[in-house]
């Protein structure tokens, strides 16, 4: 697919473990070798390769890697070995886990995936962590922002493209009587609307709010609501909108002034790079005027570096 920045490739994965093991041996790893061969390699080809390399060698490759690197490139590549259903609940483990709380990534998982790719990790969750998401949630998260992860969690939701031009109008109606037009804000109406609706209808529901009221459901978000249930729902909007531009700020928000986030900057690259890597370095630079891969580049060092930019693909 033109869309994936890491082709499937030629070699056989019985020959990629054979040459992890090698890169592994003596002393230190040889990370260039290892990086050239896992971040390129699709995710059935990583779980190929684990499969090997179980085989040949009776040893976890994971197990193995987080032992041979180190630190940044460590988190990174460990984070990039499973599939993405998997890796979205390893994710959602890590930042609801006491101690690690990390409730903005988990309002990007939860918030940006559809409902399709929640129903999944929310299974894949429960068997490899052996606890209910749903009760995650309910222990970390609170008020306004825990309902609406949860109605995204539980509901699922309708994803095609038509749209209904009445009921967006009526949703646009409920979203001003319980927003604008009242003193405080009901926010069951607005966990409701964004947490049912697809995002085709969501973009109308803007679009009929835009001509009924003036100003846009941005605007009117950032009004209403504060905090992570505001992130929630502007994460939900933005999404539907044009989830490539979303990322985009996302990354651009975490190499921003002094000092990267280098959690949110692996999460993003690693999560989306099997997914929409392409079209986000599109908006990246339509927006700031500077590529992605300059970008990384200037905020990262060394072998962490050197992986980041080999899951972003060619800069131009
Ligand atoms: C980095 O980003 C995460 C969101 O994943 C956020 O929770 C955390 O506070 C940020 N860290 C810093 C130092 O800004
Ligand atoms: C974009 O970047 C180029 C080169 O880095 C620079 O010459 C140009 O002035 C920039 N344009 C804007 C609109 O910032």
């Amino acid at each position: 697919m033109a869309t994936l920045t890491v082709l499937p490739s030629a070699v056989s994965p019985r020959e990629d473990a054979i040459q992890l093991y090698k890169a592994f041996k003596g002393f230190g790893s040889d990370d260039v070798a290892v990086i050239g061969i896992l971040a390129h390699r699709d995710a059935t080809q990583r779980a190929y390769i684990q499969q090997e390399y179980k085989t040949m060698y009776s040893e976890d490759i994971l197990k193995r890697l987080s032992s041979e690197l180190r630190g940044k490139l460590e988190t990174a590549v460990l984070l990039w070995m499973p599939d993405p259903a998997q890796r979205d609940a390893n994710i959602l483990r890590d930042s609801l886990s006491p101690g690690f709380i990390d409730l903005e990534a988990v309002t990007e998982v939860i918030c940006s995936r559809t409902s399709l790719q929640l129903q999944t990790l929310k299974q894949i969750y429960h068997s490899t962590c052996g606890t209910y998401l749903e009760h995650d949630i309910e222990l970390q998260a609170s008020g306004d922002h825990q309902k609406i992860l949860l109605a995204c969690v539980n509901k699922p939701r309708y994803e095609g493209p038509e749209v209904d031009r009445e009921m967006a109008a009526k949703d646009a109606k409920a979203l001003y009587k319980a927003g604008e037009k009242k003193l405080g804000t009901d926010e069951k109406v607005f966990v409701k609307i964004f947490s049912e609706r697809s995002n085709a209808h969501l973009i109308a529901i803007n679009t009929c709010y835009h001509d009924m009221y003036g100003g846009s459901l941005k605007k009117v978000i950032k009004k209403e609501t504060s905090g992570l249930f505001e992130r929630a729902l502007l994460t939900i909007l933005q999404c539907a909108e044009n989830p490539a531009k979303y990322f985009a700020k996302v990354l651009y928000k975490s190499m921003q002034g002094l000092g990267t986030n280098d959690t949110t900057l692996i999460r993003v690259i690693v999560t989306r790079t099997e997914i929409d890597m392409q079209y986000i370095k599109v908006e990246y630079h339509k927006k700031y005027n500077k590529s992605l891969n300059d970008a990384v580049h200037s905020e990262t060092s060394g072998h962490y570096r050197t992986f980041l930019l080999s899951l972003l693909g060619p800069n131009h």
